[in-house]
């Protein structure tokens, strides 16, 4: 008998993922820039998780699209939001997980899930810019830096420098004048991270939090906004091990049992 693959795509705001699993197991996965064109970047993420997976297009049995862009991925057999897909990805890499918390380029989100992935509760920051990757995106160019950087940069600070706008084009206003006061860089870079944090913060707790707590999304690649996170929270955060593929892991995860559903 041969086994299923199938495959997630997640189209995000910056970053377009794939996955190709087998069964329960991994084969592939590809983080490309999503770009202008969400549709060609779906096909390009697939393409290049194919190949790196050593099959063809005919080789999978069923393709999820998730994220923003889903409706743009004309191969997808079907379209499920990313609420359902962090949640379901998050609960398959560490099953105690009951809340993750998911900071892209364009929202941020809460979600309560059970003890299979299935979304219990959740809330979600779409309406603004701050709060989310964008903000560090466009705060990260102005200060030079490249977004792998801003970990690092931040482990330098003695202290944080005071960010007390709630607005990106406002708080962009304010690193600048705190360039020209000559406020170290770092300092500037740990005060993003501390209002990202507390924006974040105010989200989940008006969720609930429950243990245990997992982050995910790109800006879990940020260690400076992790720990400022978790001691905002006071809770431990645990991190997967490539916490920008966790909605595509989850698409190709619910495609492996939506399809083994259908073929029953
Ligand atoms: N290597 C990195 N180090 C630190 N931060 C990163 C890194 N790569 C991406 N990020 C952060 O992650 C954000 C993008 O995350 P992600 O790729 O999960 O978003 P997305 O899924 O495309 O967006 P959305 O879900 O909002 O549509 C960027 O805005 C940036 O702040
Ligand atoms: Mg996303």
């Amino acid at each position: 008998m041969r086994l299923m693959i199938t495959a997630g795509i997640d189209v995000g705001s910056l970053s377009t993922d794939a996955v190709l699993m087998r069964d329960g197991e991994t084969l592939s996965q590809i983080i490309i820039n999503t770009g202008a064109m969400a549709r060609s970047a779906a096909e390009r993420a697939f393409g290049l998780a194919l190949s790196a997976a050593g099959l063809r297009a005919s080789d999978v049995d069923a393709v999820i699209a998730t994220g923003y862009g889903r409706m743009s991925v004309s191969f997808a057999d079907s379209q499920v939001t990313e609420i359902s897909c962090h949640g379901r990805g998050s609960a398959w890499l560490s099953p105690k997980v009951r809340t993750v918390i998911d900071i892209g380029g364009q929202d941020s989100k809460a979600i309560r899930i059970d003890g299979k992935g299935n979304v219990v509760d959740f809330l979600m920051n779409d309406k603004c810019a701050a709060g989310t990757g964008r903000f560090l995106e466009v705060m990260a160019q102005r200060l030079e830096l490249e977004l792998a950087e801003l970990g690092r940069e931040d482990q330098q600070a003695a202290r944080a420098a005071q960010i007390s706008s709630m607005c990106t084009v406002f708080a962009e206003s304010e690193v600048v004048s705190l360039i020209a006061q000559g406020v170290p860089r770092p300092e500037i870079v740990r005060g993003l991270h501390l209002s990202i944090a507390e924006r974040t913060a105010g989200l989940a707790n008006r969720l609930g939090l429950a243990p245990e707590v997992m982050m995910t999304g790109g800006v879990a690649k940020n260690p400076g906004v992790v720990r400022a996170l978790s001691e905002k929270l006071g809770a431990k955060i645990i991190l997967p091990p490539e916490p920008q593929i966790v909605g595509a892991l989850g698409a190709a995860l619910i495609a492996q049992q939506k399809h083994a559903r259908q073929s029953v």
